[in-house]
């Protein structure tokens, strides 16, 4: 595991070791977005990764889908999460914060605005969703952007971005993958727009082109980072050649300058979630498009991150579910112990129970 325990340096930080954790929707938020206090309890006690991800956070209230999920656009949200990003730094680790636009992805009931939720096209998602009030609920039809509010919504990203620095945050992620806002964007049959945003590949990418230009242009590009996820069809969504349409968007982007590009590999359990072929050929496939430095979480295990990191196909390996019940993952990885399972029934349930009262190894 001698990669794995190494130092890196990555955009502006300097990691104690290759470790990264996940970013995790777990829904400890109150209703105005604000992260409740225990919050900082659950990352601090992860910080022994070199690198965590925070959760799916919204850049508005109109980029909130889920009940309970953090938001970072309001005073109280940036005051709660500096008390996080204090708690991780404390203990030596560096900390981005995934900016998460849902799109379509909403429920009304979910959010603190009338609005309605906005999508690229006015196309509705299969499916249902949570929603505290009345359990689960059909999706609604999205409204679909109009061209001359894009600027607006480049602009919200832009904002919480300038935010999530002020809360301590060492960058930012942005999310295009698992089928939120801007990976509606990315793919065929989420994006249906005749405006020069839709249509071809180059169509498709060059909002979320625009967007981390724009990101990168305030708070430095170094700070900067995406998340894709190609041939996951999660969310109800499908893009027809998502090989094709991740390289032309890593292509376009700046990736030399960037953080990192971190990508969420189709799951191999769930071929019927797969339209990217052999998960396996997925890094190979884009790896010559990353310029920088290229993150990957999916089923990670010590081992298969080990060898990725030596290979030099990643530079950090990012593990989603196993942090969630061993606060001290990094050091059972060190010293051998098992690992244990979470308790699923309490991922996005209320509370710190199931969240923040993981035990660690008895010291
Ligand atoms: C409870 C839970 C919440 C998740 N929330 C997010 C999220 O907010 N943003 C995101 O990009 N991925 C999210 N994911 C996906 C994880 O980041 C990760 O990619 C996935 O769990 C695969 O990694 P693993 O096999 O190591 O768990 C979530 C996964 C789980 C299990």
């Amino acid at each position: 595991m001698e990669h794995l325990f190494a130092t890196a340096a990555i955009g502006r930080m300097q990691l104690k070791n290759r470790f990264v954790m996940a970013p995790l929707t777990r829904q400890r938020a109150d209703v105005m977005g604000v992260p409740l206090p225990y919050v900082a309890d659950y990352y601090g006690q992860r910080a022994g990764a070199g690198l965590l991800i925070a959760e799916g956070t919204q850049p508005s209230f109109a980029g909130q889908g889920y009940c309970r999920t953090p938001g970072i656009h309001t005073e109280d949200q940036v005051v709660a999460w500096r008390r996080v990003t204090d708690a991780v730094h404390a203990r030596g680790a560096a900390m981005f914060l995934q900016i998460m636009h849902c799109g379509r992805i909403a429920h009304p009931l979910n959010r603190q605005i009338p609005d309605e939720p906005v999508a690229p096209s006015a196309v509705r998602p299969a499916g249902q969703m949570w929603t505290d009030q009345q359990q689960m609920q059909d999706f609604p039809t999205p409204r679909a952007l109009e061209t001359s509010e894009l600027p607006a919504l480049v602009e919200e990203f832009v904002a919480a971005a300038r935010n999530a620095i002020r809360a301590g945050f060492d960058g930012v992620e942005l999310h295009a993958a698992n089928g939120y806002l801007l990976n509606q964007f990315l793919a065929s049959n989420t994006n249906r727009r005749t405006d020069g945003y839709g249509g071809s590949v180059a169509g498709r990418i060059r909002f979320v082109v625009e967007v981390v230009e724009a990101v990168g242009a305030a708070i430095g590009l170094q700070r900067t980072a995406i998340r894709v996820s190609p041939g996951h069809m999660f969310n109800d969504l499908v893009d027809e050649r998502p090989i094709e349409t991740h390289r032309a968007l890593l292509d376009a982007l700046p990736t030399a300058d960037m953080a990192y590009v971190h990508v969420m590999l189709p799951d191999s359990f769930s071929p019927q979630m797969n339209n990217a072929g052999d998960p396996s050929a997925v890094l190979p496939a884009l790896r010559p498009h990353v310029r920088g430095a290229l993150i990957a979480a999916g089923n990670l295990t010590a081992e298969s991150a080990e060898n990725m990191l030596t290979s030099g196909l990643i530079q950090l390996a990012v593990f989603g579910r196993p942090f969630i019940a061993n606060p001290d993952f990094v050091e059972r990885i060190r010293t051998g112990t098992p690992l244990a399972a979470p308790r699923e029934d309490l991922f996005y349930t209320p509370g710190p129970e199931g969240y923040s009262d993981y035990p660690a190894l008895a010291a």
